[in-house]
């Protein structure tokens, strides 16, 4: 009888990705993936540690699992950690909590049978955080592919920009590029399957640089126009770029390739350059708002999300209003906003920490406008009929619920038949987070879903 795993998956969509292939890995090991931690005999948690208290939650999480363990059986489901505190924790992880079986770090999860086998066995510990000369991809079987209409698909993983805020370097390891034939082989199995919608991920995807079959390398814009040559391809869309690694092919590549989505999440982190250039970020605000002229010179409707951080050390009041004027001046769809928190080991962790009330109030304030910017992009969608890529029930009966160009979830009563096809949607009303909309050519009869929340 097949073996049942458990993975619970916290943080990036890469992380979402690698949870995918760790189960493609321990199917050929005779496992099928159940969604009830307390039926499984393996429980992997794929960890996230870009932030604070990522481990501690870890091992909370990881002392009420314990617990399924029956009393006095001598086995109960195997316990793994998986992903970035795996890799930054290492060994120490079973130390700190002696009932962990595997601990295995993002570029190992390939050898989880033989790790496992391992745990199971005398020793009965396994720990691998190498990061291997040989790729993993290069041992992956292929993609297990459900019925979903959008994957992701990694092509370029670690980084070497080193911000001095941030973990990755650390935790994923130096940049790679997989080759443009493996990509191309990954996202046609995808497409002939009925996916219809692929992200390109990397940590720092904008710097794929992946060797091509020609012999040359190719850049990002290159391979986007390959993955959207693909028949049945209908969306392509990529995350997350490094401002600076923006090169004129890619951004030509907006203007030019249809598939490609009109939606960019663009991290900034700072619209201050005396905090940029503590973050090591190689850009100001001035060439980060050039960029995105550029951009929307080519694509004129392409909405832009962003990643922002306050309260680094040594940022002033003047430091962040340069931040909101930024803000003001681009004008986000999306954002996504975070306190400074120190990460072990990275270089702006040991300089003086600003009081977190301070970091508190900032965050308030920039948290304000940006909701209010993703609140206008929103209303200004009502009354336009928009693509959108159905692909999900919504709570009601007849209620499905899709996703826009811009990445909004958008409510609509449809038939089951469209599931998985893009149509055209009339949006008539806007929420926070979603819209609602009614099928184009219905427009004038069908009821609207409400927006949730
Ligand atoms: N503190 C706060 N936010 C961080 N991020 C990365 N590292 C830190 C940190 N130490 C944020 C950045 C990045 C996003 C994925 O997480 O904004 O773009
Ligand atoms: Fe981290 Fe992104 Fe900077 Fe790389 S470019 S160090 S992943 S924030």
């Amino acid at each position: 009888m097949a073996k049942k795993l458990y993975i619970q998956t916290y943080g990036c969509q890469m992380n979402v990705y690698d949870s995918a292939r760790i189960a493609d890995v321990m199917a050929e090991a005779g496992y099928d993936v159940v969604d009830a931690a307390d039926q499984a005999d393996l429980i992997i948690l794929n960890t996230c540690h870009i932030r604070e208290k990522a481990a501690e939650k870890v091992y909370s999480e990881l002392g009420r699992l314990r617990r399924l363990r029956r009393p006095g059986a001598a086995s109960g489901p195997l316990l793994a950690v998986a992903g970035c505190v795996a890799q930054a924790e290492g060994g120490e992880m079973i130390s700190r909590a002696p009932f962990l079986d595997v601990v295995v770090g993002p570029q190992a999860y390939h050898r989880l049978p033989e790790l496992v086998a391992q745990a199971e066995g005398a020793t009965g510990k396994a720990v691998d955080t190498a990061f291997p000369a040989k790729s993993k991809f290069d041992a992956l079987p292929d993609p297990h592919v459900d019925g979903r209409r959008g994957a992701f698909l990694t092509v370029q993983e670690g980084c070497d920009r080193f911000c001095t805020f941030c973990v990755v370097p650390y935790t994923r390891g130096a940049e790679y590029s997989r080759p443009v034939v493996q990509v191309l082989r990954e996202a046609q199995r995808y497409a002939g399957v009925g996916v219809v919608e692929i992200t390109l991920l990397g940590q720092n995807v904008n710097a794929y640089h992946g060797p091509g079959p020609d012999g040359a390398e190719w850049r990002l814009g290159r391979l986007i126009r390959a993955v959207a040559a693909i028949d049945g391809i209908a969306r392509v869309r990529y995350t997350t770029s490094y401002p600076a690694d923006h090169d004129d092919d890619l951004i030509a590549a907006h203007g030019e390739v249809t598939e490609l989505m009109p939606y960019l999440h663009l991290p900034v982190q700072s619209g201050s350059d005396r905090i940029l250039k503590a973050m090591n970020r190689r850009q100001t605000a001035a060439s980060y708002l050039r960029l995105v002229e550029r951009l929307r010179a080519v694509r004129p409707d392409l909405a832009l999300s962003s990643d922002f951080i306050v309260g680094f050390p040594g940022e002033t009041e003047a430091d962040f209003a340069a931040t909101l004027r930024l803000v003001e001046e681009v004008g986000f769809a999306q954002a996504y906003s975070f306190k400074y928190s120190p990460r072990p080991g990275t270089p702006a962790a040991d300089a003086a920490q600003l009081p977190e009330a301070v970091k508190t109030e900032r965050l308030a304030v920039l948290q304000c406008l940006l909701d209010r910017q993703q609140r206008a992009f929103n209303d200004a969608c009502v009354g336009r009929v928009l693509p959108v890529l159905i692909d999900g029930d919504g709570r009601k009966p007849g209620q499905r619920v899709g996703r826009s160009p811009y990445l909004q979830a958008v409510h609509l009563p449809a038939p089951a038949s469209l599931l998985g096809k893009i149509t055209d949607v009339r949006i008539v009303s806007a929420g926070g987070n979603s819209l609602a909309g009614v099928l184009a050519e219905q427009g004038t009869v069908a009821t609207a879903a409400e927006v949730p929340g």
